[in-house]
């Protein structure tokens, strides 16, 4: 999976970064206990165990039997239409699924039960065969324990023998989800309903998610990603529809008048979690990399319009440019993508059939955002790396799911590169990745990258290991061990890794063992194994002390609450330049203080550690290195990396936020921001100051704050000439975030030749209603500041925009700018329309409440809402949505209030949210008494000197 939809504002500014810990809350389900004993066999069940049963397994299925191949048909009965004719009776609607499943399997130690994954299945007729023999074994009977393990438990009269094959056949029913997960229904109109209860329109199709653990609700199975297997697929599917599956079609054929069935080509050896079928009446964009055949699907109306053929072309790109770098093939004939109308995560790497929320795969030229291309092309390229980093080598057990995840990422960063050159992401992308790591990371429930498998067992704890974290800490280390390394030598090591584990499993000790190999031959010295558990193995991450008076150095554990007490270090390498000298490379591997004399400044120079910001740590320096550094970005900032030009304040900030620097040390890092045009610095910045605005924006702080910043946004405000005509925008991308950071920071700050600005091109639209001649990249800016600076009008046509446009970014850009409004009543409806899926669809709830939350008038009616309809909204995103929606908190009464809430909500799976939402308040609450009157007189301070 690639990490969720936008969630946040803040980090939306970087289309690159767009999620935030959401993937956590793929979908929390209400599980019924319920046990089904199957009467097939007249032999009535025993009462007593076979005495050669070991006991029952808790939670991993028991390793005596190894499944290699399953036969699976599968009838889903729903309609995908419904058209109501003068005089026929039409059909009710069905969410009944049937189907059967053979598999096939090894026995390599004799036992008498068979243990499998199956939940929420109403299954029957079991028949297990000796297929050496092939003999009958005879049932006795079934138990299915749903409540924890969800295991099948089928006990036999006779023993499987170790050595023998076997194969259990099963018949199933069940019924679509309606939440995103196992098979599921999704929904959408197909033109415009003639009026408003016309259901012509209405569509339906099915489709299948089932990382990490959802492949037994659709069929039984041994559902663990090392019980790899070939599958065999058949759907029987309505007539007037198509069915996709992970492999080639082989052959299609009508049934009756009412049915086909489609029967698929033997899918790759595989874990079950990447198998996936779709039936809809969707149609594709047909694209090639020569031996490929790719085929992106969507409604056929936005496939008629040409939205997906975008994402269509940009796939054969970075398909080709994988299978350069790895030196493997992708191993099928077909790739097959499709643009769900609903979708839990934003996307899913199933093998041969990529299955995306729709807005991550489709493009409306003139409608969608530039920049919503790097959303696109980096979704893909997540996607496509997954389909050897996760599916051709898979990791052994969840513990690892960053391997999967931090290699799909890593190689995201490259392939974009290679994709879209022009769109120069790479820096911007890798620091982006950084700040969400840092941001987690640095609290103390925070969670190593790969934590023992005892503490990754129960379903909560897995879908856990999906959070920001895995898909940005990830990469990063990913990175840092390059250039450890040394990229060509990782290159070499990661190619003969793939190839050797091709349809095999791995954990992090392997990839270890062929970097060791790699580094041997190389002749380097490394220990990687040593070197690098220090990283995945333990939570957190350092900040490194450098005295360049003394050349002192030390490091350690970067936490934001400074009570927390840590021995942990980590073995750090260092590349270190000076104002003089050219970048050197140092090891610091010891929790004591050293002296190094790359560290001392000679004449007085500046001295810049983790240049290119390779090293996953944060720099903290003397004073006077500090102002040196800040004086050289005031007069020639070129001299210092971009990367980090961006990371310095960065760091000035967070240091300060876990009070190692003064609080006005990290606002001096803003002063020079008057001449800076590129949009790192800005970036940095910008999202920095966002922790300001949530602690300030409803105290005494905020006028001198807002000064502040109209001032310094001033000359950045008028870089981009053009603003009185905002129908184009500037060529590079890192310009036209820039120009979106720009208007966002004047525009909210109330620089009121912006705010002019955002009301007349609004005003325009309304009243032309038609042609919208606000560039795509700049709308939800100018949508969001003029509903702001406006009222009932402007939020109205924006609502009836939102409800009557087909095209899903514009859609998006609306759902987002209807939460700017300042006007309370209007907020409060807009909660009220997030509980009617008519209005707002279930994935988008949970987004949506969020924007309110972090408008400052929508911030405590987010809050009262949530919690009066917490069973609702909580089905999608949930961890995000309490941290976003507490993120604000600051005062003792708030932190009560989220004690309160822990305690009368059922939050179990969310719990690790609810305990970082409390932390966080907590460090929020020192934070303000500690710094507030500081900051308020540094504010007051530079707007007085400049006005006076
Ligand atoms: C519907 O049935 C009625 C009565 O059987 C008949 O009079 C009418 O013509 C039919 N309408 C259509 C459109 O077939
Ligand atoms: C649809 O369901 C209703 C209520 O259950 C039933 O009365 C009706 O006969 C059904 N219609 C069809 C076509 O099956
Ligand atoms: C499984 O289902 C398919 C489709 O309904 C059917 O053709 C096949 O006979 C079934 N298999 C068995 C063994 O019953
Ligand atoms: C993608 O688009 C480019 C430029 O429009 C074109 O040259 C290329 O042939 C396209 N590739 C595919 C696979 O359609
Ligand atoms: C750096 O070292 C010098 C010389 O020992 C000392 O005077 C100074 O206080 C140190 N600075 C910091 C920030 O520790
Ligand atoms: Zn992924």
């Amino acid at each position: 999976m690639p990490k969720t939809s936008p969630v946040s504002k803040a980090i939306a500014a970087t289309f690159a970064v767009l999620t935030v810990g959401a993937i956590v809350g793929i979908v929390t389900m209400v599980i019924f206990y319920k046990v089904q004993i199957s009467t097939m066999d007249p032999t009535p069940r025993p009462t007593f165990l076979p005495t050669t049963a070991a006991p029952p397994p808790v939670i991993r299925l028991p390793t005596d039997l190894i499944p290699h191949r399953y036969d699976l048909f599968f009838q889903p009965h729903l309609y995908t239409k419904i058209i109501q004719e003068v005089n026929v009776t039409s059909p009710n609607q069905t969410h009944l699924f049937t189907g059967n499943s053979t598999v096939h399997f090894h026995c390599v130690q004799t036992t008498r039960t068979i243990y499998l994954h199956s939940l929420d299945l109403d299954v029957s007729g079991p028949v297990v065969m000796d297929t050496d023999q092939n003999r009958r074994i005879h049932v006795l009977g079934m138990d299915n324990h749903e409540d924890t393990s969800n295991f099948l438990q089928i006990h036999l009269k006779d023993h499987l023998e170790a050595g023998g094959n076997y194969s259990l056949f099963l018949d199933f029913e069940g019924q679509l989800s309606e939440e995103l997960v196992g098979m599921y229904v999704s929904t959408y109109t197909e033109g415009q309903p003639a009026h408003e209860d016309d259901t012509d329109a209405d569509r339906f199709l099915v489709a299948t998610h089932l990382q990490p653990g959802y492949a037994r609700r659709v069929f039984p199975c041994f559902d663990e990603p090392e019980m790899k297997a070939e599958f065999y697929v058949t759907i029987i599917h309505r007539i007037d529809t198509t069915a996709l599956g992970n492999s080639e079609r082989a052959e299609s054929n009508i049934i009756d008048e009412d049915w086909k069935y489609t029967r698929f080509h033997p899918t790759p050896t595989m874990s079950t979690y990447l198998l996936a079928f779709t039936v809809s009446e969707f149609t594709p964009v047909v694209s090639t990399n020569g031996r490929v055949s790719i085929r992106t699907y969507a409604r056929p109306e936005a496939t008629a319009k040409g939205h997906a053929k975008y994402a269509a072309n940009i796939t054969s790109t970075v398909l080709t440019f994988y299978e350069k770098k790895f030196e493997i093939n992708y191993p099928q004939r077909t790739l097959d993508q499709i643009a769900l109308p609903d979708m839990g995560p934003a996307a899913m790497e199933n093998w041969g059939l990529i299955t995306y929320e729709q807005g991550a795969l489709l493009f409306e030229d003139g409608v969608s955002s530039a920049l919503h291309k790097e959303w696109i092309v980096t979704i893909i390229a997540h996607e496509l790396a997954h389909q050897w980093f996760g599916n051709l080598v898979t990791m052994k057990w969840w513990n690892d799911v960053w391997l999967n995840e931090g290699f799909a990422s890593y190689m995201t960063y490259y392939s974009v590169d290679h994709a879209e050159p022009s769109f120069k992401m790479m820096d911007a992308t890798v620091l982006s990745d950084l700040h969400v790591a840092f941001e987690s990371d640095a609290l103390t429930t925070s969670h190593p990258l790969s934590p023992p498998q005892e503490e990754v067992q129960q379903m909560d704890q897995i879908e856990q290991m999906f959070d920001s974290l895995t898909y940005t800490k990830g990469p990063f280390v990913l990175r840092m061990l390059a250039d450890i390394v040394n990229e060509r030598a990782f290159n070499k090591a990661i190619n003969k890794y793939l190839s050797d584990f091709s349809y095999k499993n791995t954990d992090q000790d392997d990839l270890w063992d062929y970097m060791q190999k790699a580094v041997d031959e190389d002749g380097g010295h490394t220990n990687v194994a040593k070197v690098m558990d220090t990283w995945t193995k333990q939570n957190g991450y350092p900040v490194i002390t450098i005295n360049t008076t003394t050349g002192e150095i030390y490091q350690r554990h970067f936490l934001f609450n400074d009570t927390s007490e840590s021995s942990q270090w980590w073995h750090i390498p260092i590349r270190v330049m000076s104002n003089g000298s050219q970048s050197d490379f140092v090891w610091l591997d010891t929790s004591d203080t050293v002296k190094k004399e790359e560290f001392v400044s000679k004449k007085g120079e500046w001295i810049l550690a983790n240049v290119n910001c390779f090293g996953y740590y944060r720099v903290n320096y003397n004073p006077e290195n500090w102002e040196r550094l800040f004086t050289q970005l005031e007069k020639d900032p070129q001299r210092i990396p971009l990367m980090n030009r961006g990371q310095l304040i960065d760091d000035a900030f967070n240091l300060a936020r876990a009070k190692l620097v003064n609080v006005t040390l990290a606002l001096n890092s803003t002063r020079f921001l008057f001449h800076e045009t590129d949009y790192l610095p800005w970036e940095s910045a910008v999202r920095n100051l966002q922790y300001f605005v949530l602690m300030f924006d409803r105290t005494e702080v905020y006028g001198p704050m807002q000064a502040y910043l109209r001032e310094k946004v001033g000359g950045l405000y008028n870089h981009f000439q053009n603003l009185t005509d905002l129908s184009e925008v500037p060529e590079v991308h890192s310009e036209q975030h820039n120009q979106i950071t720009a208007i966002n920071v004047a525009c909210s700050n109330g620089l009121p030749e912006c705010v002019a600005m955002a009301t007349k091109m609004y005003a325009n639209w309304m009243e032309s209603n038609s042609t919208n001649m606000i560039h795509p990249n700049l709308r939800s800016k100018i949508y969001c500041h003029a509903m702001a600076a406006g009222g009932k009008e402007e939020w109205e046509f924006a609502w009836n925009k939102f409800q009557t446009t087909s095209d899903t970014s514009e859609k998006d850009q609306l759902r987002k700018a209807l939460a700017c409004t300042k006007k309370i009543w209007l907020l409060n409806r807009y909660l009220e329309y997030t509980l009617d899926p008519e209005k707002i669809r279930l994935m988008d709830v949970a987004p949506t409440i969020l924007y309110i939350a972090e408008n400052v008038a929508g911030q405590a009616l987010a809050w009262n809402f949530i919690r009066a309809h917490w069973d609702y909204v909580s089905k999608a995103h949930a961890s995000a949505l309490i941290m976003g929606v507490t993120s604000r908190f600051s005062t003792q009464f708030e932190l009560e209030e989220l004690e309160r809430f822990s305690r009368d909500y059922s939050v179990d799976s969310e719990s690790r949210a609810v305990q970082q939402a409390m932390e966080q308040t907590q460090v929020n609450i020192q934070w303000l008494s500690e710094n507030k009157d500081a900051v308020l007189e540094w504010f007051e301070r530079q707007t007085a000197s400049k006005s006076g």
